[in-house]
């Protein structure tokens, strides 16, 4: 048996596909345009990949994208200034600052300085708050993207059990506040967790969210279990390049899964058309 690949790089596109839709609706109805403002501290190479690809994909859908790039030597209080400003201008409804930010900087203050309705990482303390009892809030980018990828493959997911190794605030614990939301029994796995792979034996869905190349083999998933790798791990060839891999040993895991996410085209892409998704909602939210 051979799993069956859960085409990321599809959904991504056909959830790009109806934002764009919504944003036509939006310009030509209400006469709106949301607006994505995407803050960059510092020069880190990741990171402006990841900046440059969502700026290009807000307006392809359509959307106005404004980028604030900033150097590593800016003071907390000029970035804390800057969000004051996003907040107020009624052409931004979303904000998002890239994480990690400078060690100078303190995160948790300057993320929670983000207007809660524009907070489209879903990382504000309220919006965590809103999360985990149930109620009405912006949820993270990559934890939302691997529940709709979830809920498009199973239909219902009540009463399976889900399995999350990882426990980031950015995307283990939002996942499994998803999941149970969603009435799958939950654990939260980490590198404590006795027996680990008895831990994963007995997931249904298997959330890998870690940040270790191939951690988890094959051996440790379950015969027809559906597998999301959230890793994305850059690891050296012989040939002196690099290439991308997961925390899961897809290659092993590919043979026992019912379902896989692969790396790249798997988690990934669907993080920005989540992030696109929640701009739009922004915009709605605070236009009634
Ligand atoms: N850095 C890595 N992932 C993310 C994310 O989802 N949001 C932000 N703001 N920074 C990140």
């Amino acid at each position: 048996m051979t799993a069956q690949i859960i085409d990321g790089k599809a959904f991504a596109a056909s959830v790009r596909e109806k934002v764009a839709g919504h944003v036509a609706r939006l310009v030509e109805e209400h006469g709106l345009t949301p607006g994505l403002a995407v803050v960059l501290v510092g020069e880190d190479p990741a990171s402006q990949v990841y900046v440059r690809n969502k700026g290009k994909q807000t307006r392809e859908v359509g959307m106005l994208s404004v980028e604030h790039r900033l150097p590593d030597t800016t003071s907390e209080g000029d970035l804390l200034e800057l969000i004051e400003a996003l907040n107020n201008d009624p052409m931004i409804h979303g904000i998002l600052v890239q994480l990690p930010l400078p060690e100078h900087m303190n995160s948790d203050l300057v993320i929670n300085a983000i207007d809660p309705a524009k907070d489209v990482d879903g990382f504000h303390i309220s919006n965590v708050g809103l999360l985990g009892t149930g109620q009405k809030s912006m949820v993270p980018c990559t934890p939302l993207g691997c529940l709709m990828m979830l809920r498009e493959h199973h239909g219902s997911l009540s009463g399976l059990n889900a399995v999350v190794v990882g426990r980031s605030n950015i995307v283990g614990k939002p996942m499994a506040q998803l999941l149970l939301g969603d009435s799958c029994t939950v654990t939260i796995a980490h590198s404590r967790t006795r027996d680990l792979a008895g831990v994963c034996r007995g997931a249904d869905i298997l959330v890998a969210a870690v940040g270790r190349p191939k951690m988890i083999p094959g051996g440790w998933v379950k015969t027809g279990a559906t597998v999301i790798d959230v890793g994305i791990n850059r690891i050296p060839k012989e040939d002196g390049k690099s290439r991308l891999v997961g925390d899961v040993d897809f290659d092993s895991a590919v043979k026992v899964a019912g379902a896989i996410t692969p790396v790249p085209g798997g988690v990934g892409p669907m993080t920005i058309a989540c992030l696109l998704a929640n701009t739009v909602t922004a915009c709605c939210r605070a236009n009634g």
